[in-house]
């Protein structure tokens, strides 16, 4: 049991922190979704993508893994001889929810001509029953390279596999799962706020319901999404994302200006992801001075979801011939 945060007061968490990670030889992985001061302390921020390749290759004995809960199985799902610690267990994803394993399987049972290809976002056990997974940055590279007679179950997020429908004309059986985050967005506000800046790009998550990626200029993973923030020659940015990644953004280019979209009260606060914002510095030092929470996976299962994640790493670096890619718009 970890001890109550109220007996912390007094402590340098940055410094505790810093201290127990040396001790334990431990990195410390967080996405752009986590709070600024767990991203500054980070080893490395990164997209679900990037933050399964680099716990994939860490030499460190713990990972510390500042994200949500599929994310840190995925990290023990690549490197099961290492401690896999989350802040808080309790880090879920509503697409994960929207997907449990016994229901996937069934309809998996009655769709027996398709391969499923499956989102990160959702649980081990998914995984374990799906033939590929793919992330957003991840995602149209290996769409590309499946046959196009192929059949294709895709879950947990109705919104992303509908975008990639759309893009490639291909249709796909889609599991009815939302981000309860992109979901929240307003079209209504999201144009009175393009009115007001009306030379400012929107850039979105696929996660986001379509009629959002309508007035979206760039659609793309939170990694894409930072480099169009970065590159773009406009001075401001409209972000449809969880609105932590804005951290990074004003980091890298403190001279523009960068807008969350709101949600339907003119806000962008309703968009911060709930069970991102779980994770805080206090229980970030309590897990690596108790090395609790930590992942822990059937082994069987592991190994069946280690097979999909496995096909998109080797999928998502393959060398895809030219004409694969883009054109689909
Ligand atoms: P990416 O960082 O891979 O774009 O994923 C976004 C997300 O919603 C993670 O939960
Ligand atoms: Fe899940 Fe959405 Fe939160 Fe990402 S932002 S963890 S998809 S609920």
């Amino acid at each position: 049991m970890n001890a109550p945060t109220a007996s912390l007061a007094g402590l340098d968490l940055r410094a505790e922190i810093d201290r127990l990670r040396k001790e334990r030889n431990a990195v410390i992985l967080a996405h752009y979704y986590q709070k600024p001061e767990i991203q500054d302390i980070a080893d490395f921020v990164g997209d679900s993508l990037e933050l399964s390749r680099k716990a994939a290759e860490t030499d460190a004995d713990v990972i510390a893994f500042c994200g949500v809960r599929f994310m840190a199985e995925t990290a023990k799902i690549l490197s099961p001889q290492k401690t896999v610690i989350l802040p808080d267990m309790d880090a879920g994803c509503s697409l994960e929810d929207s997907c449990p394993p016994d229901k996937f399987k069934a309809f998996r049972a009655a769709h027996p001509d398709h391969i499923a290809l499956t989102y990160i976002n959702c649980s081990a056990e998914v995984k374990a029953l799906s033939d590929i997974i793919v992330t957003s940055s991840s995602a149209e590279k290996i769409l590309s390279q499946i046959p196009p007679e192929q059949k294709i179950i895709f879950g947990p997020d109705k919104h992303l596999g509908g975008y990639l429908s759309r893009k490639f004309g291909r249709e796909m059986l889609l599991w009815p799962g939302v981000c309860i985050v992109h979901e929240a967005f307003s079209e209504t506000e999201l144009l009175k706020l393009k009115a007001q800046h009306p030379d400012a790009p929107v850039a979105a998550h696929p996660e986001c319901p379509p009629h959002v990626l309508d007035h979206a200029d760039m659609v793309g993973s939170t990694s894409a999404i930072l480099e169009f923030a970065k590159t773009t020659p406009h001075d401001t940015v409209i972000v449809a994302t969880e609105p932590h990644i804005i951290h990074q953004m004003e980091k890298a280019v403190p001279e523009k200006t960068f807008i969350g979209a709101p949600g339907a009260d003119g806000n962008c606060n309703c968009n911060i992801c709930p069970y991102m914002a779980l994770n805080t510095m206090e229980k970030l030092y309590i897990a690596l001075r108790d090395l609790e929470p930590k992942i822990e996976l059937d082994e069987e299962m592991r190994l069946a979801a280690k097979k999909s994640l496995d096909r998109m790493l080797e999928m998502a670096s393959a060398t895809v011939g030219k004409g694969d890619l883009g054109a689909r718009d």
